[in-house]
């Protein structure tokens, strides 16, 4: 047995939480806001203030397990109430909502959830506690973050090191300069999409791209999860890369700000290729899971990997 602040304590140190101080972001309220007001109690007061990212109802109690999720979606719930028996668990969420959905302006706010809002009310009474981690992991300065766990899977972390972290940007993703590496992603994911102007389509892009490999390394804009505004795309071209990387764009509603967006896309030199926002993200969580692993020995740590998900 472990106890939770035992848990927050090793993941404090992976992880800045100073971050949700500066962006202190209360958009995911709105998003929530139509949640009925007694499933809204079961929120603490934390995630009511940030929404995006902080403990969530996260008290000291003494747990075995650790479950480790991108969504806190129906696969991650099923295993966790039905297979485990829910008592004893902690899950460590990246997405505790659909972020995506609170742009929509139809968005009644418990679409934005992955399951139905009354499922937390079962979770509250079954003692799961739950841990939001999304912004802090996004974040460089933190030991373990998205963009540096995905970029080490890509591209391997022993050759990136020195790249990777001198070429900050946006306090988020990083540029790099890569050579014939620079599409050892291809291989891994089993979708890939391509928006930009230079190339009809994702295999004329890699192919063209590889051609200009041979005279020169390429610049890359690596970022996990979503690119969600111009402004991003637009910096990553100042910048002038030759590609970004990243795990999704957002395109997936039918906001004014995704309109934009993809119009943006579709007519910009920049190539970009999404891989897929749930698998940019996974492997941030990966890392966490094992640095928790290898210094609590008696304590249950599961990662819950979902074959690709496109979304
Ligand atoms: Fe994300």
């Amino acid at each position: 047995m472990v106890r939770v602040s035992s848990v927050k304590e090793i993941m404090s140190s992976c992880v800045d939480f100073s971050v949700l101080e500066r962006y202190n972001d209360t958009s995911g309220l709105k998003r929530i806001g139509s949640v009925s007001e007694d499933v809204r109690s079961l929120f603490s007061s934390e995630f009511l203030k940030y929404a995006n990212g902080l403990f969530f109802d996260l008290k000291d109690r003494e747990i075995d397990t650790v479950v480790f999720s991108v969504f806190l979606d129906q696969n991650c719930l099923d295993y966790v109430l039905n297979q485990l028996d829910g008592k004893k668990v902690l899950i460590v969420v990246h997405h505790f909502f659909d972020i995506d959905c609170g742009y929509q302006e139809s968005s009644s706010g418990t679409d934005s959830f992955f399951c139905e809002p009354e499922l937390y009310k079962r979770l509250y009474a079954s003692k799961v506690q739950i841990c939001v981690l999304h912004l802090p992991l996004d974040i460089n300065s933190s030991r373990i973050n998205t963009h540096k766990s995905f970029l080490e899977n890509v591209w391997g972390a022993k050759k990136l090191q020195q790249a990777i972290y001198s070429f900050p940007f946006a306090e988020m993703g990083y540029y790099l300069h890569l050579e014939k590496e620079a599409f050892n992603f291809v291989e891994q994911f089993d979708k890939i999409l391509y928006y930009g102007n230079q190339y009809a389509n994702c295999n004329d892009a890699i192919q063209g791209l590889r051609t200009i490999c041979d005279s020169r390394p390429l610049k890359v804009a690596v970022w996990s999860g979503m690119t969600n505004t111009t402004d991003i795309l637009k910096e990553m071209e100042n910048q002038k890369c030759d590609f970004c990387l990243c795990g999704d764009v957002i395109i997936r509603n039918r906001s004014d700000r995704s309109a934009k967006v993809l119009t943006y896309l579709e007519n910009m030199p920049l190539n970009v290729f999404c891989v897929s926002h749930y698998q940019s993200e996974l492997f941030a969580l990966k890392d966490l899971a094992k640095k928790l692993e290898s210094l609590k020995k008696d304590l249950h740590v599961h990662v819950i990997e979902d074959k690709e998900i496109w979304k």
